[in-house]
This record gives C-alpha cells, structure tokens and sequence, in this order.
C-alpha cells in the first residue's frame, strides 16, 4: 500500500490538516504522515486552529506531533506532497538523486479547479484562511484516495 508524506514548513498548519484529511479518506492499510522543513515547532501538536478547523469537519487531528523532514523520508514514502514551491525547492534540495525528486510533487497539481498550485500559509492569518486551507486540501485529498484506491 502506498506511503504518502506531506510537508510544509512548519508542519502546525498546513500539512498536519493535509495528514489528517487524507488518512480519514483511506484505509488504515496505507501510510499517512507529516512534516515540516523548518524546526521550529518540533515536538509541539498542531496550531489550534488547524485543529479546531479539522474538528469542526469531524476530523482529529490533535494527538499529531510535529517533526522535521529528513532525507530518509525519500526511503520511507512513496509520494511527497509538498504545499508550495519553497517547501517544493526546499525539499528538492535535499534529494540525493533523481528517484528523490520525482517522488515530491505539488499537492494542489491534484486537482484543476484552483487558480494557484500553492496552499498559502495561514500561520499569521485568520481562522478563514485555515478554512480555505482545508477546503482546498479536502479536494484535493479527494482526488488522491480515488487514485490511489485505484
Ligand atoms: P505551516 O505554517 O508551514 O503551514 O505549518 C507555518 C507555521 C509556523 C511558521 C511558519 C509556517 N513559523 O515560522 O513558525
């Protein structure tokens, strides 16, 4: 069964919704987890209102931990979803080859109704732009377990 990572930055917004969504939409049989590239936040859960927004869909998100991206991920997982191109280019970075790189994608290239590929960050943002951060992961998670259940 296929091993899905997703990664932002600081792994407290962003991709601990992206986990949480996707792992609701799938089999315990598959692989979901998360990371960020920075290391500020390790060891801490989720921002609250990443939580509170996931909740409020039915979704728990608050027993996650947040950890850094490593290069053994490349080992580990089968597709990296990043949220933006710096998350794309910072992880790229650390890819040791071209197997590496091909398996981080997008996460938002999933889908074709957004205008943007990138999922904005909404850490000094309000509670609707993490609304709007779970609206378009829901989808574009959507789209994901329908191909992978494939
Ligand atoms: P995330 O948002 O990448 O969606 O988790 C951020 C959270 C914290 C910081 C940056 C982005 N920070 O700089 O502390």
């Amino acid at each position: 069964m296929a091993k899905i990572l997703m990664v932002c930055l600081g792994n407290i917004c962003r991709s601990p919704l992206a986990h949480g969504i996707l792992q609701s939409k799938l089999p315990d049989s598959f692989i979901v987890d998360s990371a960020g590239t920075g290391n500020y936040h390790i060891g801490s859960p989720p921002d609250s209102r990443s939580i509170s927004v996931a909740k409020k869909h039915g979704i728990d998100i608050s027993t996650q931990k947040c950890r850094q991206f490593k290069v053994s991920d490349f080992d580990r997982f089968d597709i990296i979803y990043v949220m933006d191109s710096s998350n794309y280019n910072n992880v790229v970075n650390l890819a040791r080859d071209s197997k590496d790189v091909s398996k981080v994608k997008l996460i938002l290239e999933e889908i074709k109704t957004v205008i943007s590929s990138e999922v904005p960050d909404p850490y000094y943002g309000d509670i609707s732009d993490f609304e709007y951060v779970f609206n378009v992961l829901n989808e574009a998670c959507e789209q994901i377990a329908i191909n992978l259940k494939d």
